[in-house]
């Protein structure tokens, strides 16, 4: 990739601060600082600027998103619980204009019914989940194909 380095917004909903801590069985040790890291060294290879955004708010979340319009090239976004409800963030992905890949650490649709249903899919480009911290890396991987494929066409 040779072209302008292009910014990512990563976000990060409720919860998802207490990674590490939080139900290790199911989410695993790494901290949130931890797949950061790892999501911005992959970034990094593939020029790409990554920013990060942690809230507990929906409120934070939505307006996160309405300031990367014509700012972020695309969106990377672990819901966390919103996934599974937050019409006011399905909104306000679906009035961004560049790609989104909705990530999970865990795999929703092997857990609890009421999380099979996801409000944020129908606006997403794709979805990543079930692979733990690995799935950051590949969701910038996703994210840098998507832009490099929109950049040469
Ligand atoms: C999660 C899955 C959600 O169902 C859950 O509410 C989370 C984390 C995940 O990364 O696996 O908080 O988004």
């Amino acid at each position: 990739m040779n072209g302008p380095r292009r910014s990512v917004l990563l976000l990060s909903g409720p919860n998802l601060n207490l990674l590490g801590e939080r139900e290790p069985s199911v989410y695993g040790t790494a901290t949130l600082a931890d797949h950061v890291a790892r999501a911005a060294a992959a970034a990094t290879a593939r020029g790409i600027d990554l920013q990060h955004l942690q809230s507990n708010h929906e409120g934070e979340l939505v307006a996160a998103v309405h300031a990367a319009r014509g700012r972020s090239a695309a969106i990377i976004v672990n819901p966390g619980a919103f996934t599974h409800y937050s019409w006011a963030l399905h909104d306000a992905l679906a009035a961004f204009d560049g790609p989104v890949v909705e990530l999970h650490l865990s795999n929703p649709d092997g857990r609890e019914p009421w999380r099979r249903t996801s409000v944020v899919a129908p606006v997403a480009t794709g979805t990543i989940s079930g692979f733990g911290g690995h799935g950051y890396e590949l969701a910038v991987a996703a994210v840098a194909t998507v832009l490099d494929r929109e950049a040469s066409s």
